[in-house]
């Protein structure tokens, strides 16, 4: 089989999370696909709007949830235009999964600290979902989420049902100038909350970072400052991507593929990257 022929999918579901942004629900046309299909938290996979190219996004939804795929994308661009334009019913490509993944074995046990910034909660909300469904294996679940604008914020509905968890603590805020008159979340940059407002220990926890790669930064150096060590802060890059198979030599960062050997890295693991992270 050609390793870069989609699989056909049906969109069966089309949310409008913000302007710009939408989540598909997508089911293989192809039984045995479906059939054969699996994947972890963290992985990556290409979609494609036929004529118009293919987007590496991340999935979504979490793997303990195989009804059916999800992905939540922002139109930027010539291909996210063409889904952009898709409407339930149709069909587009889809090829992967691909990727390393978040190694939750390791988080057994341990209080996880998910923070997100913008655009970057579907590869935490994965994650997110993938714990909550196994909740008496983990210790506690806090969410920072923010966005610049109330308006920016994804997931609007779950980011109320995890509100409304008792064993979750989440955390929401937007940039300052960013909030409605009825916003009942905090006003001010991830980094700045998590110093100020929301101070999460680092005993036995783990934080799981995804953003932008200045929030990243920021959020990791805040997190120092409160005492985490590298192994204990990870995340995932979104570097521009083409093949996802270690191929086009697109996503390189010096001999580190970020298609094959992340996309999700440890702090300690970025640390020792040539400095254009
Ligand atoms: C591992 C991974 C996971 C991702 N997950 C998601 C996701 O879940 N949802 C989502 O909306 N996006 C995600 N992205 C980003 C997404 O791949 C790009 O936004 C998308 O490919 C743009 O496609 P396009 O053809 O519409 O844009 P193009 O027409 O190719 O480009 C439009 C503009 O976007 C810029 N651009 C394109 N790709 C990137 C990139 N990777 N980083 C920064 N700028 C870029 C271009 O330089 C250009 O300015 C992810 C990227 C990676 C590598
Ligand atoms: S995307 Fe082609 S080598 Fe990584």
């Amino acid at each position: 089989m050609n390793i870069y022929q989609p699989h056909l999918m049906t969109i069966n579901k089309v949310i409008q999370e913000t302007s710009d942004t939408k989540t598909f629900h997508l089911t293989f046309q192809d039984d045995s696909a479906r059939e054969q299909f699996n994947f972890k938290a963290g992985q990556f996979a290409e979609y494609s709007a036929f004529g118009f190219g293919e987007s590496t996004f991340c999935i979504a939804s979490s793997p303990t949830r195989t009804d059916h795929i999800e992905c939540c994308f922002r139109n930027v661009g010539k291909n996210t235009a063409g889904l952009f334009a898709l409407t339930e019913g149709d069909t587009m490509g889809f090829r992967g999964p691909y990727g390393n993944t978040f190694p939750i074995e390791q988080f057994k046990g341990k209080h996880l600290i998910f923070i997100g910034g913008g655009i970057a909660l579907p590869p935490l909300r994965s994650l997110i979902w993938n714990v909550l469904d196994l909740r008496d294996q983990f210790a506690e679940v806090s969410i920072v989420y923010g966005a610049r604008t109330v308006d920016d914020l994804v997931y609007k509905r779950e980011l109320t049902e995890w509100e409304e968890m008792s064993d979750v603590t989440l955390v929401k805020t937007v940039d300052p100038g960013g909030e409605t008159s009825d916003w009942n979340g905090h006003v001010g940059f991830v980094p700045t909350i998590l110093e100020k407002e929301f101070v999460p220990s680092p005993d036995n926890a783990i934080a799981i970072v995804c953003g932008p790669p200045i929030m990243i930064k920021f959020t990791f150096e805040a997190l120092e400052r409160l005492g985490f060590k590298q192994n204990q802060m990870i995340t995932t890059l979104e570097n521009r991507m083409k093949c996802g198979l270690g191929k086009c030599g697109r996503c390189n960062i010096g001999s580190t593929y970020v298609c094959l050997d992340g996309p999700v890295f440890w702090a300690s693991e970025l640390a020792a990257l040539p400095p254009e992270f």
